[in-house]
């Protein structure tokens, strides 16, 4: 058997023979579902719209050409918070699988889902706030142990131009209170709750007891992982990428939020996303750069 991959509702699913499968919604090529074993390993919100009329809350949305709200003295500065990608309608560009006929155990089948964003697509709203020329491809493949998801970024114009991206991965826990983090340990962090200052990651296993939005900078172990009661429950490998964002809305901000449901859902969630967000990554006419993640989900 071959992986298959069909389209519906303004979405492209793909599954292996194994019966692992991943969904992806052409608003913001929003990963919305990737199960694996018969588990979903991603969270997405009861309330969160899938019609293209706001960001998708939980999944994975593309963060691109700027991380949260951008500096007014930027290129980007008249930019929403996280840029347009999200909210976006992305091309689906076709798929390519490879299946290597070892036998029912040995194979490595796994497929390629691959998607497109240029200047050319953009609202004539975004295309004004950033007007460079651009070309995104985001691919998302689904292997047999794991997901990877990449974005390719290439400067279309003549000119240069600086972005930050960001993978928003909301990963799916069986609950708050027992995960852990790993990975992080001497690592330096902003801390958004306490003013955007800096400090050091000392214990090298992280738990989340309230809200929690830290960034942390220039890793140099390559993978983050969620622990669940002491046991490795899914990995996050960056690739080319040296941040990652830990975020958790616990009970007042889950509140605040209209897409955010059920409002105790953030003891099912955790946010580790990868990305470029310290600075700027720039660009020259014709060059480009690539970054994204590989996740293992453990039984
Ligand atoms: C995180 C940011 O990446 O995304 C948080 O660090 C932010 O500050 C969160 O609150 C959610 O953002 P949004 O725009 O999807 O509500």
């Amino acid at each position: 058997p071959q992986p298959s991959v069909h389209s519906e509702r303004g979405r492209i699913i793909a599954s292996l023979p194994t019966g692992d499968s991943v969904e992806v919604l052409l608003y913001g090529a929003t990963v919305i579902s990737w199960k694996s074993n018969g588990r979903e390993n991603f969270w997405v919100s009861d309330a969160a719209k899938l019609d293209g009329s706001k960001p998708v809350r939980g999944g994975v949305p593309v963060v691109f050409p700027c991380f949260g709200p951008p500096p007014q003295d930027h290129a980007t500065g008249k930019l929403p918070q996280h840029g347009f990608a999200r909210n976006s309608t992305w091309e689906y560009m076709g798929e390519n699988s490879s299946e290597s006929g070892k036998g029912a155990s040995g194979g490595d089948d796994s497929v390629t889902l691959d998607f497109g964003l240029s200047s050319a697509q953009l609202s004539a709203e975004a295309k004004q706030a950033w007007p460079y020329e651009f070309g995104l491809v985001y691919s998302v493949t689904l292997r047999k142990d794991g997901l990877q998801t990449m974005l390719n970024v290439r400067n279309e114009g003549k000119e240069s131009f600086e972005f930050q991206m960001l993978l928003h991965t909301y990963f799916k826990i069986p609950d708050i209170s027992k995960a852990t983090i790993n990975g992080l340990g001497s690592v330096t962090y902003i801390d958004k709750m306490l003013n955007a200052t800096e400090h050091q990651q000392t214990n090298p296993s992280l738990s989340i007891n309230g809200e929690t939005d830290r960034v942390y900078m220039s890793i140099k172990q390559d993978t983050t992982s969620i622990l669940s009661e002491g046991r490795s429950y899914l990995d996050v490998q960056r690739d080319n990428l040296e941040d990652s964002v830990v975020w958790n809305p616990w009970i007042e901000k889950a509140k605040g939020m209209g897409d955010f449901e059920p409002k105790d859902g953030y003891k099912k969630m955790l946010c580790v996303e990868v990305g470029a967000v310290n600075g700027w990554q720039k660009l020259e006419p014709g060059e480009t750069f690539e970054g994204g993640q590989i996740l293992k989900a453990h039984l």
